[in-house]
């Protein structure tokens, strides 16, 4: 069985690293000019910013209680607000958080904000959603994928569901297309260190560079972390063509979606997980 877990000290001195990243990017994304890809305005003014997949995994979510995990400044969180959900959205970035509760309040939704890294999930949380959803560059910022999947199943009441979208580990082997490079392994878990210079969000905008350490999951470990989790998977889907291009550096096609070239085929971009929580026995 291949062990997620990794040396407690490395961990932390990951997560720390990790964290000053996205404090840097909680700063900066929807808030220069030239950001491309949050537009903070459009949104108060009424854009949703949830793509079609995880809509349609989600189903109705209308009075349900809903967590979105690693959810940043809270655009999708409050999306899923908007849809009539009761959202707690969770991240570790102190920024992110305090944003994502300016924009509740700006938006006037309601919505709770929590600060907590994704794999110690508060025991508060426990029980208390229907739905546990995360998306779009989230697992690569995990090392203990079992952690993160028992906390998932942990915040779920019986029944619930995990719904999880999330680069594909095949799209996250490839640094770029021209020339194409694929220098990062397609699963292991084995912590990456890389050093970032910049945002998606914004590929012009200088910034520091800082360290940082990402985690490659394969489709295999992630199912397999769900179900030592307890969960059940009801749906996994691979996606080779998707409504964004999370790394920036996918072709679009002349039907607006993004694809990753393979010879005369593609590889998938995206992968969609549903699993959800047993439901207690009933003795008759
Ligand atoms: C690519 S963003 C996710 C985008 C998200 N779909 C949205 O709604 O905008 C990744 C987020 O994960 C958060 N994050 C990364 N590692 C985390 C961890 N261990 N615990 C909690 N949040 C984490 C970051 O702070 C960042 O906000």
């Amino acid at each position: 069985m291949i062990n997620n877990s990794v040396n407690t000290e490395d961990a932390a001195e990951a997560a720390a690293l990790n964290r000053a990243m996205w404090e840097t990017r909680a700063r900066v994304h929807g808030s220069t000019a030239t950001d491309r890809f949050y537009d903070v305005e459009s949104f108060v003014a009424g854009r949703g910013t949830l793509h079609r997949l995880e809509r349609e995994l989600a189903g109705d979510v209308a009075d349900k209680d809903l967590l979105h995990l690693q959810c940043h400044f809270g655009m999708d969180t409050l999306s899923w607000a908007r849809l009539g959900a009761r959202v707690t959205g969770v991240d570790f970035s102190p920024t992110a958080v305090e944003r994502a509760r300016r924009l509740a309040e700006r938006t006037g939704l309601p919505a709770t904000f929590v600060e907590a890294d994704t794999q110690r999930l508060p025991d508060s949380l426990a029980g208390r959603f229907d739905l546990a959803v995360a998306t779009y560059g989230v697992l690569c910022w995990i090392g203990d994928l079992d952690a993160w999947m028992r906390g998932a199943a942990m915040a779920l009441r019986p029944g619930g569901s995990l719904v999880l979208v999330d680069l594909h580990p095949a799209l996250q082997t490839v640094a770029t297309l021209e020339p194409l490079v694929v220098d990062w392994p397609y699963g292991g878990g084995e912590p990456q260190r890389d050093t970032v210079t910049g945002t998606y969000a914004d590929p012009g905008l200088g910034l520091p560079a800082q360290d940082v350490v990402e985690y490659p999951h394969s489709i295999g470990e992630v199912v397999t972390a769900a179900a030592t989790a307890g969960l059940t998977v009801q749906h996994l889907g691979e996606h080779v063509a998707a409504e964004l291009d999370p790394r920036g550096i996918l072709p679009q096609g002349p039907d607006g979606l993004y694809r990753l070239p393979f010879g005369d085929s593609h590889l998938p971009v995206l992968y969609s997980l549903v699993a959800r929580s047993p439901q207690p026995h009933t003795t008759s």
